[in-house]
Protein backbone atom coordinates (compact mmCIF):
# COMPACT_ATOMS: atom_id res chain seq x y z
CA UNK A 1 0.00 0.00 0.00
CA UNK A 2 1.09 3.28 -0.98
CA UNK A 3 0.54 6.74 1.04
CA UNK A 4 0.70 9.62 0.10
CA UNK A 5 -0.63 13.28 1.58
CA UNK A 6 -0.76 17.15 0.21
CA UNK A 7 -1.41 20.33 2.63
CA UNK A 8 -4.37 22.47 2.09
CA UNK A 9 -3.62 26.70 1.68
CA UNK A 10 -5.04 29.87 1.81
CA UNK A 11 -4.23 32.05 -1.05
CA UNK A 12 -3.88 35.44 1.14
CA UNK A 13 -3.08 37.50 -2.04
CA UNK A 14 -4.17 37.14 -5.79
CA UNK A 15 -5.79 34.54 -6.95
CA UNK A 16 -6.79 35.31 -9.98
CA UNK A 17 -4.23 37.94 -10.74
CA UNK A 18 -1.92 34.99 -10.73
CA UNK A 19 -2.96 33.19 -13.15
CA UNK A 20 -1.88 36.24 -15.39
CA UNK A 21 1.58 36.28 -14.09
CA UNK A 22 0.91 38.64 -11.07
CA UNK A 23 2.87 37.51 -7.90
CA UNK A 24 0.40 35.53 -5.37
CA UNK A 25 1.20 34.92 -1.94
CA UNK A 26 -0.07 31.56 -0.41
CA UNK A 27 0.13 29.54 2.75
CA UNK A 28 -0.44 26.26 3.78
CA UNK A 29 -3.14 25.53 6.22
CA UNK A 30 -2.67 23.32 9.47
CA UNK A 31 -4.98 20.57 7.74
CA UNK A 32 -4.03 17.86 4.86
CA UNK A 33 -5.63 15.72 2.51
CA UNK A 34 -4.40 11.75 2.81
CA UNK A 35 -4.32 8.80 0.07
CA UNK A 36 -4.22 5.50 -0.51
CA UNK A 37 -3.30 3.72 -3.31
CA UNK A 38 -3.26 -0.37 -3.64
CA UNK A 39 -2.87 -1.72 -6.75
CA UNK A 40 -5.84 -4.07 -7.93
CA UNK A 41 -9.40 -3.90 -8.52
CA UNK A 42 -10.77 -3.09 -11.69
CA UNK A 43 -9.11 -0.07 -13.68
CA UNK A 44 -8.59 3.25 -11.34
CA UNK A 45 -11.01 3.17 -8.67
CA UNK A 46 -11.43 6.01 -6.03
CA UNK A 47 -13.45 6.31 -2.91
CA UNK A 48 -13.49 9.44 -1.53
CA UNK A 49 -14.01 9.29 2.49
CA UNK A 50 -13.73 13.58 2.51
CA UNK A 51 -15.99 15.32 4.51
CA UNK A 52 -16.95 18.58 3.64
CA UNK A 53 -19.64 20.71 1.60
CA UNK A 54 -22.51 18.93 0.70
CA UNK A 55 -22.64 17.15 -2.67
CA UNK A 56 -18.80 18.33 -3.42
CA UNK A 57 -17.55 14.89 -4.20
CA UNK A 58 -20.53 14.31 -6.63
CA UNK A 59 -20.04 17.59 -8.14
CA UNK A 60 -16.36 17.41 -8.82
CA UNK A 61 -16.59 13.49 -9.29
CA UNK A 62 -16.13 13.85 -12.96
CA UNK A 63 -13.66 16.46 -13.21
CA UNK A 64 -11.66 14.03 -10.27
CA UNK A 65 -11.61 11.04 -12.97
CA UNK A 66 -10.07 13.59 -15.59
CA UNK A 67 -7.33 14.88 -13.28
CA UNK A 68 -6.41 11.51 -12.13
CA UNK A 69 -5.79 10.54 -15.94
CA UNK A 70 -3.81 13.67 -16.15
CA UNK A 71 -1.98 12.71 -13.62
CA UNK A 72 -1.10 9.35 -14.61
CA UNK A 73 -0.28 10.37 -17.91
CA UNK A 74 2.30 12.68 -16.01
CA UNK A 75 3.68 9.99 -14.30
CA UNK A 76 4.17 8.06 -17.30
CA UNK A 77 1.73 5.55 -16.21
CA UNK A 78 -0.63 4.21 -18.67
CA UNK A 79 -4.28 4.60 -16.84
CA UNK A 80 -5.49 1.56 -19.26
CA UNK A 81 -3.22 -1.00 -18.41
CA UNK A 82 -2.69 -0.28 -14.62
CA UNK A 83 -5.48 -1.20 -12.02
CA UNK A 84 -5.56 0.74 -8.98
CA UNK A 85 -7.52 1.11 -5.80
CA UNK A 86 -7.22 4.57 -4.34
CA UNK A 87 -8.72 5.95 -1.18
CA UNK A 88 -8.83 9.83 -0.46
CA UNK A 89 -9.64 11.18 3.01
CA UNK A 90 -7.85 13.46 5.83
CA UNK A 91 -8.76 16.30 7.99
CA UNK A 92 -9.12 18.83 4.99
CA UNK A 93 -12.71 19.51 4.31
CA UNK A 94 -14.01 19.52 0.85
CA UNK A 95 -14.96 23.37 0.89
CA UNK A 96 -13.82 24.94 -2.39
CA UNK A 97 -11.45 27.75 -2.46
CA UNK A 98 -8.87 25.60 0.25
CA UNK A 99 -7.31 23.75 -2.13
CA UNK A 100 -8.80 20.92 -1.48
CA UNK A 101 -8.64 19.63 -5.05
CA UNK A 102 -4.36 20.62 -5.45
CA UNK A 103 -3.73 18.84 -1.97
CA UNK A 104 -6.17 15.63 -3.43
CA UNK A 105 -3.74 15.61 -6.34
CA UNK A 106 -0.56 15.94 -4.42
CA UNK A 107 -1.65 13.05 -1.92
CA UNK A 108 -2.93 10.63 -4.94
CA UNK A 109 0.42 11.29 -6.63
CA UNK A 110 2.82 10.26 -3.83
CA UNK A 111 0.69 7.49 -2.63
CA UNK A 112 0.63 5.82 -6.53
CA UNK A 113 4.43 6.87 -6.46
CA UNK A 114 5.16 4.66 -3.53
CA UNK A 115 3.12 2.14 -4.49
CA UNK A 116 4.61 1.53 -7.87
CA UNK A 117 7.99 2.17 -5.94
CA UNK A 118 8.55 5.07 -8.67
CA UNK A 119 10.17 7.29 -5.82
CA UNK A 120 9.53 10.53 -7.34
CA UNK A 121 11.16 13.96 -6.21
CA UNK A 122 8.70 16.54 -4.96
CA UNK A 123 8.93 18.54 -8.40
CA UNK A 124 8.14 15.92 -10.21
CA UNK A 125 5.15 15.31 -7.62
CA UNK A 126 4.30 18.78 -8.22
CA UNK A 127 4.59 19.00 -11.99
CA UNK A 128 2.09 15.81 -12.05
CA UNK A 129 -0.18 17.65 -9.58
CA UNK A 130 -0.11 21.12 -12.01
CA UNK A 131 -1.77 18.25 -14.75
CA UNK A 132 -4.15 17.15 -12.54
CA UNK A 133 -5.14 20.86 -11.80
CA UNK A 134 -5.79 21.47 -15.32
CA UNK A 135 -9.06 18.89 -15.05
CA UNK A 136 -10.73 21.54 -12.17
CA UNK A 137 -9.07 24.56 -13.39
CA UNK A 138 -8.84 24.88 -16.92
CA UNK A 139 -5.23 26.98 -16.76
CA UNK A 140 -4.29 26.88 -13.30
CA UNK A 141 -1.49 29.19 -12.14
CA UNK A 142 0.42 26.46 -10.40
CA UNK A 143 0.21 28.05 -7.02
CA UNK A 144 -2.28 25.44 -5.49
CA UNK A 145 -0.21 22.41 -6.06
CA UNK A 146 2.95 23.84 -5.59
CA UNK A 147 1.19 24.60 -1.99
CA UNK A 148 -0.02 21.69 -1.47
CA UNK A 149 3.45 20.06 -2.46
CA UNK A 150 6.31 21.71 -0.33
CA UNK A 151 3.64 23.78 2.59
CA UNK A 152 4.75 26.82 4.36
CA UNK A 153 4.44 30.46 2.85
CA UNK A 154 5.19 30.81 -0.56
CA UNK A 155 5.33 34.08 -3.17
CA UNK A 156 4.55 32.54 -6.31
CA UNK A 157 4.88 34.12 -9.41
CA UNK A 158 3.75 31.97 -12.69
CA UNK A 159 5.90 32.17 -15.84
CA UNK A 160 3.59 33.23 -18.76
CA UNK A 161 6.54 31.77 -21.12
CA UNK A 162 6.25 28.05 -19.82
CA UNK A 163 9.58 28.37 -18.22
CA UNK A 164 10.15 27.60 -14.74
CA UNK A 165 7.79 29.27 -12.42
CA UNK A 166 8.97 31.69 -9.00
CA UNK A 167 8.68 29.92 -5.68
CA UNK A 168 10.21 31.60 -2.93
CA UNK A 169 9.66 30.66 0.50
CA UNK A 170 9.13 33.53 2.90
CA UNK A 171 9.31 33.16 6.65
CA UNK A 172 7.24 34.95 9.50
CA UNK A 173 8.03 35.15 13.35
CA UNK A 174 5.17 32.77 14.00
CA UNK A 175 2.19 31.10 12.54
CA UNK A 176 -0.75 33.62 13.16
CA UNK A 177 -4.34 32.39 13.86
CA UNK A 178 -7.11 32.54 10.51
CA UNK A 179 -10.52 32.08 10.04
CA UNK A 180 -11.65 29.99 6.91
CA UNK A 181 -15.17 30.52 6.30
CA UNK A 182 -17.24 28.29 4.01
CA UNK A 183 -20.36 30.15 1.97
CA UNK A 184 -21.18 26.54 1.18
CA UNK A 185 -21.78 27.45 -2.70
CA UNK A 186 -19.88 24.62 -4.58
CA UNK A 187 -17.90 27.02 -6.77
CA UNK A 188 -16.93 26.48 -10.26
CA UNK A 189 -13.43 27.47 -10.98
CA UNK A 190 -12.71 26.86 -14.25
CA UNK A 191 -15.56 28.88 -15.43
CA UNK A 192 -14.46 31.87 -12.74
CA UNK A 193 -11.19 31.65 -14.53
CA UNK A 194 -12.07 31.99 -18.05
CA UNK A 195 -15.00 34.76 -17.10
CA UNK A 196 -11.63 36.93 -15.42
CA UNK A 197 -9.77 36.15 -18.81
CA UNK A 198 -12.46 37.41 -20.83
CA UNK A 199 -13.65 40.50 -19.49
CA UNK A 200 -9.59 41.47 -19.11
CA UNK A 201 -9.50 41.25 -23.11
CA UNK A 202 -12.94 43.09 -23.23
CA UNK A 203 -12.01 45.52 -20.84
CA UNK A 204 -8.36 46.04 -21.11
CA UNK A 205 -7.94 49.29 -19.72
CA UNK A 206 -9.83 48.91 -16.75
CA UNK A 207 -8.62 45.40 -15.71
CA UNK A 208 -4.52 47.04 -16.90
CA UNK A 209 -4.84 49.22 -13.94
CA UNK A 210 -6.40 46.39 -11.49
CA UNK A 211 -3.72 44.43 -12.43
CA UNK A 212 -1.02 47.18 -11.71
CA UNK A 213 -2.28 47.58 -8.13
CA UNK A 214 -2.59 44.07 -7.64
CA UNK A 215 1.36 43.73 -8.55
CA UNK A 216 2.03 46.32 -5.93
CA UNK A 217 -0.03 45.06 -3.65
CA UNK A 218 1.81 41.48 -3.63
CA UNK A 219 5.05 43.38 -2.64
CA UNK A 220 3.84 45.50 -0.24
CA UNK A 221 2.11 42.19 1.43
CA UNK A 222 5.64 40.55 1.02
CA UNK A 223 6.99 43.22 2.63
CA UNK A 224 4.12 43.38 5.78
CA UNK A 225 4.18 40.02 6.00
CA UNK A 226 8.18 39.71 6.54
CA UNK A 227 7.85 42.28 9.30
CA UNK A 228 5.31 40.87 11.24
CA UNK A 229 3.02 44.01 10.58
CA UNK A 230 -0.38 41.92 11.31
CA UNK A 231 -2.79 45.57 11.29
CA UNK A 232 -0.58 45.85 7.66
CA UNK A 233 -1.35 42.57 6.12
CA UNK A 234 -4.90 42.56 7.25
CA UNK A 235 -5.31 46.37 5.92
CA UNK A 236 -4.01 44.63 2.44
CA UNK A 237 -6.36 41.49 2.50
CA UNK A 238 -8.98 43.96 2.38
CA UNK A 239 -7.75 45.96 -0.56
CA UNK A 240 -7.28 42.89 -2.00
CA UNK A 241 -11.08 41.57 -1.23
CA UNK A 242 -11.63 45.23 -3.40
CA UNK A 243 -9.90 44.25 -6.16
CA UNK A 244 -11.07 40.95 -6.45
CA UNK A 245 -14.54 42.71 -6.48
CA UNK A 246 -14.00 44.82 -9.31
CA UNK A 247 -12.45 41.77 -11.59
CA UNK A 248 -15.98 40.18 -10.41
CA UNK A 249 -15.01 37.57 -8.65
CA UNK A 250 -16.90 37.85 -5.21
CA UNK A 251 -20.51 37.15 -4.45
CA UNK A 252 -22.84 38.46 -1.83
CA UNK A 253 -22.23 35.56 0.66
CA UNK A 254 -18.45 36.40 0.35
CA UNK A 255 -19.18 39.63 1.17
CA UNK A 256 -21.61 39.07 3.96
CA UNK A 257 -18.65 36.86 5.48
CA UNK A 258 -16.13 38.99 5.33
CA UNK A 259 -17.90 41.86 6.38
CA UNK A 260 -18.81 39.77 9.31
CA UNK A 261 -15.66 38.88 10.44
CA UNK A 262 -14.44 42.26 9.96
CA UNK A 263 -17.25 44.13 12.65
CA UNK A 264 -15.83 41.24 14.68
CA UNK A 265 -12.21 42.74 14.61
CA UNK A 266 -10.39 40.49 12.19
CA UNK A 267 -7.23 42.65 10.96
CA UNK A 268 -8.56 41.63 7.52
CA UNK A 269 -10.78 39.55 5.49
CA UNK A 270 -11.04 38.56 2.05
CA UNK A 271 -11.98 35.53 -0.45
CA UNK A 272 -9.49 32.94 -0.85
CA UNK A 273 -9.51 30.94 -3.83
CA UNK A 274 -11.54 31.19 -7.28
CA UNK A 275 -14.38 32.71 -5.69
CA UNK A 276 -17.88 33.08 -7.15
CA UNK A 277 -19.00 30.61 -3.42
CA UNK A 278 -16.67 29.08 -1.94
CA UNK A 279 -14.20 30.20 0.89
CA UNK A 280 -13.48 32.89 2.62
CA UNK A 281 -10.36 33.94 5.13
CA UNK A 282 -9.87 36.47 7.69
CA UNK A 283 -6.73 37.42 9.84
CA UNK A 284 -7.57 36.75 13.63
CA UNK A 285 -3.95 36.99 15.65
CA UNK A 286 -5.05 34.95 18.93
CA UNK A 287 -7.14 32.36 20.23
CA UNK A 288 -9.95 34.64 21.45
CA UNK A 289 -10.06 36.82 18.15
CA UNK A 290 -10.24 33.79 16.28
CA UNK A 291 -12.89 32.45 18.43
CA UNK A 292 -14.61 35.52 18.30
CA UNK A 293 -15.21 35.46 14.44
CA UNK A 294 -15.33 31.90 13.89
CA UNK A 295 -18.33 31.46 16.13
CA UNK A 296 -20.15 34.24 14.53
CA UNK A 297 -20.13 32.55 11.57
CA UNK A 298 -21.42 29.73 13.19
CA UNK A 299 -23.77 31.30 14.49
CA UNK A 300 -25.20 32.38 11.41
CA UNK A 301 -25.30 28.85 10.07
CA UNK A 302 -22.18 29.18 7.91
CA UNK A 303 -19.22 26.22 8.49
CA UNK A 304 -15.65 27.21 9.37
CA UNK A 305 -12.42 26.04 9.98
CA UNK A 306 -9.93 27.29 13.01
CA UNK A 307 -6.30 27.58 11.12
CA UNK A 308 -3.65 29.34 10.84
CA UNK A 309 -1.09 30.48 8.23
CA UNK A 310 2.47 30.72 8.28
CA UNK A 311 3.37 27.15 9.72
CA UNK A 312 6.49 26.46 8.25
CA UNK A 313 7.15 22.86 6.75
CA UNK A 314 9.43 20.74 4.98
O1 LIG B 1 -10.47 27.67 -5.76
P1 LIG B 1 -9.12 27.09 -5.70
O2 LIG B 1 -8.72 26.64 -4.35
O3 LIG B 1 -8.89 26.03 -6.71
O4 LIG B 1 -8.06 28.28 -6.09
C1 LIG B 1 -8.00 28.78 -7.39
C2 LIG B 1 -6.99 29.88 -7.50
C3 LIG B 1 -7.04 30.66 -8.81
O5 LIG B 1 -6.07 31.71 -8.71
C4 LIG B 1 -8.40 31.26 -9.04
C5 LIG B 1 -6.69 29.79 -10.01
C6 LIG B 1 -5.24 29.41 -10.11
O6 LIG B 1 -4.96 28.43 -10.81
O7 LIG B 1 -4.36 30.11 -9.58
Amino acid sequence: MGRGSGFGKAILFNEHFVVHGVPGIVSAIDSAADAEAKKGGKGITVEDERTGAEGYAEKKRLQQKESIEKMLKAMNIDSQKVSLRIWLGGNLPGFSGIGASAASSVAIARAVSEELGMGLSDEKINEAAYEAEKAYAGNPSGIDNTAATYGGLIWFKKNLSGGVNTIERLSIRKPVETVIGNTGIVANTKAMVSGVAERRQKYSQKYGELFRQAEDLAFKARKALEAFDLKQVGKLMNENHRLLQEIGVSCKELDYLVDLAREQGAFGAKLTGGGGGGCMVALTPGKDLQEAVASAMENEGFEVLRTKIGIQKG
